[in-house]
């Protein structure tokens, strides 16, 4: 199977997830990228199941819509509401479910609806799971104005290359920029890290609050895994 395929296998497995544990009249938290697309174009027989989406970027939103599904502002959300479940995809993720996220230049906003929600489901192919996070670049959301000197400051003290994302804006109408080289071994505290750097919006760790189910397509299948039967 090729990489299309597996999201494909992967998406279908998490449709079924979302069958099993969506609670009647949920609001769903929704992610962002091509699996999640191929998520949502199968959500059809759960939409009766699903009272809104809060959509983590503009393109799921307009997919959402185009499904039939509502689309709520985290802000509208009623008082005492919790997301049951948000889902998305990763661009790396290693066996205690850390992930990189933001490839597609989302992570601000999946950052904050992940934030807002009870489990954490993360669906992928195999090619996504990897032993050391780093290897695919991380991402991180700056203000523009502060753009050329978070540069600086991250290229010295991390020691990674630093590459402005140049044709791209994110929704928030800020800059990406991609940190090459670095093997990321303790994730929880380089995301703290650069939490702390003045104009860095969010960085593309999601360690602090990872993922607490992996439906991931491998060759021989569609593995789902519990994040307290495999984290260290
Ligand atoms: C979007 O900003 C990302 O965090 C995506 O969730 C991630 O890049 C996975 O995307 P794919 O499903 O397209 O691989």
């Amino acid at each position: 199977m090729n990489q299309n395929e597996l999201k494909a296998a992967a998406a279908a497995a998490a449709v079924q997830y979302l069958a099993q544990h969506l609670p009647a009249d949920a609001i769903l938290g929704m992610g962002t990228g091509s699996t999640i697309n191929l998520v949502i174009d199968a959500l059809a027989p759960l939409k009766d199941r699903i009272r809104a989406a809060v959509s983590s970027s503009e393109a799921s939103t307009q997919r959402l819509a185009a499904q039939g599904i509502a689309v709520l502002d985290l802000n509208d959300l009623p008082m005492g509401t919790e997301l049951p479940i948000y889902i998305d995809g990763a661009d790396e993720i290693n066996p205690r479910f850390h992930m990189i996220k933001g490839g597609g230049g989302a992570l601000t906003r999946e950052k904050i609806v992940a934030s807002a929600a009870r489990t954490f489901v993360c669906v992928c192919d195999a090619s996504k799971e990897v032993d050391t996070l780093g290897a695919f670049p991380l991402p991180v959301e700056v203000i523009p104005l502060a753009r050329e000197h978070l540069a600086r400051r991250l290229a010295a003290d991390l020691g990674a290359r630093v590459q402005w994302r140049t044709d791209f804006v994110t929704d928030n109408g800020n800059h990406i920029l991609d940190l090459h080289g670095l093997a990321i071994t303790e994730p929880v505290a380089l995301e703290e890290a650069l939490n702390h750097y003045p104009g860095l919006v969010t960085n593309g760790l999601f360690a602090r609050r990872g993922a607490d189910v992996l439906i991931s397509a491998h060759a021989d299948g569609v593995r789902l895994r519990n994040k307290t039967a495999t984290s260290a």
